[in-house]
């Protein structure tokens, strides 16, 4: 999945960027929110020996941002693509597609408010799902508008939702208080229909933030992209302004998004920074392994060709040693991997070996061999079986591979 991420990422002039897996805790309270659950009660939390509150981060974004902004990249060179992939942590009740530590593959747009970053962000996101094959994901996308926007929208629901409190779960009475907007998102029934019913007449959007929106909706039509337009996604960390977008999966169960991203447009200002335009995602790398083992194979992990060599006797291995460095350092097209046994197997266990790897030649070498100065070479498919100088073998494998 990784590498045939990079391929896609290149493609998409985003470049990799590797943060450290312990920030300071502070960084985490103010940008994703200190009333969060990741905040409140999923970071894996200490305090080091100089009595610093240190976390293992529980996601990529906001790591992101302090590095581009500790680098003064926002005074030098503004407008940057990033990708990683790495560890994140959450100490969540673990459950199928819910670990304590995870991996992500996401991606950072930073420096740019406009509207055709958002749709490349979602562009990237299916295109590696595509690369993938993952068949059968869903998008849901939604515009929570900009931080005035946000703040008239929780004042409304706040408003109304009051009225029906004691309709509400006790989650979403405690949200009501401390953040309205969670209530949006709640997966109780009950909840639900309350807010379906007060939400209908809810106008919260500012003029530019609509528009903005349009924009990127007509991006993603030019781009063949579908989605489905979903006014309940508020996302469960605070940072994102205007669009956000989840990915699902009806082959995950209860945990079903694949990823997620969006718009956040005021992170790099509440850190310091200026006011900078930024969109990005996460795509959870364990979730995506759950859906293409259930698809059957997808990616095949061994696109590679493997050539295989097997020896009978010293003289042979030593032989089979040198042939196979010479392989090696060749420079080769296709993924080309040449391996040999190295538990002094039987020759029938070494062909055994061959098999299982998937092996398309193999390079048989014994005294007879040694003593013709020719390799035997066996294609695994066809079970022809050709004498090769040693001299040859190098030219005689590429012009069969590539
Ligand atoms: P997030 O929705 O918290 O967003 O996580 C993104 C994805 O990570 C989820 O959709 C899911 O696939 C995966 N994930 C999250 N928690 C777990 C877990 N405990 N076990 C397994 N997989 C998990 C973010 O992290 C944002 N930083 C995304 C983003 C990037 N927004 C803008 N840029």
């Amino acid at each position: 999945m990784e590498s045939i991420s990079q391929d896609i990422f290149q493609k998409f002039g985003y470049r990799e960027i590797r943060t450290p897996i312990i920030e300071e805790k502070s960084l985490f309270v103010k940008s994703i929110g200190e009333e969060t659950d990741i905040v409140t009660k999923e970071m894996f939390s200490f305090k080091d020996r100089g009595e610093r509150e240190i976390v293992l981060r529980p996601e990529g974004t906001a790591p992101i941002v302090r590095a581009y902004l500790e680098a003064n990249l926002h005074k030098t060179d503004t407008f940057q693509k990033f990708y990683y992939m790495g560890s994140m942590f959450r100490a969540e009740r673990p459950q199928a597609g819910r670990m304590r530590q995870f991996h992500q593959i996401g991606a950072e747009a930073i420096g740019s408010g406009l509207p055709e970053i958002d749709a490349e962000v979602i562009k990237l996101l299916t295109s590696l799902l595509d690369a993938m094959k993952i068949k059968g994901y869903k998008i849901r996308i939604n515009n929570l508008g900009c931080k005035e926007d946000k703040t008239s929208l929780s004042k409304t629901l706040r408003g109304v939702l009051t009225k029906e409190k004691n309709a509400l779960c006790d989650d979403c009475r405690k949200r009501l208080d401390i953040n309205p907007l969670r209530v949006l998102d709640c997966k109780n029934e009950s909840c639900r229909s309350l807010i379906r019913g007060a939400f209908k007449s809810v106008k919260f959007l500012c003029k530019k933030c609509d528009e903005h929106f349009n924009k990127v909706l007509a991006c993603l039509d030019r781009l063949g992209i579908k989605y489905e337009l979903d006014p309940y996604i508020v996302r469960g960390l605070d940072y994102y302004t205007q669009t956000v977008f989840e990915v699902t999966h009806p082959g995950l169960g209860s945990q079903d998004a694949l990823g997620a991203g969006g718009r956040y447009d005021n992170l790099i200002s509440d850190m310091g920074g200026p006011q900078l335009g930024a969109a990005g995602f996460a795509l959870g790398v364990e979730r995506i392994l759950i859906v293409a083992a259930k698809q059957g194979p997808t990616v095949d992990p061994h696109d590679e060709k493997v050539v295989y060599v097997a020896t009978m006797g010293d003289a042979a291995r030593k032989k089979g040693f040198e042939l196979i460095d010479l392989l090696r350092s060749d420079k080769w097209e296709k993924k080309v991997v040449f391996d040999m046994d190295y538990e002094n197997k039987s020759l029938k266990a070494q062909m055994r070996e061959a098999d299982k790897l998937g092996a398309k030649f193999v390079l048989i070498i014994g005294d007879d061999e040694i003593s013709k100065g020719e390799a035997m070479l066996r294609d695994m498919m066809t079970k022809e079986q050709q004498g090769v100088k040693f001299d040859d073998v190098v030219r005689t494998i590429k012009g069969k591979i590539e």
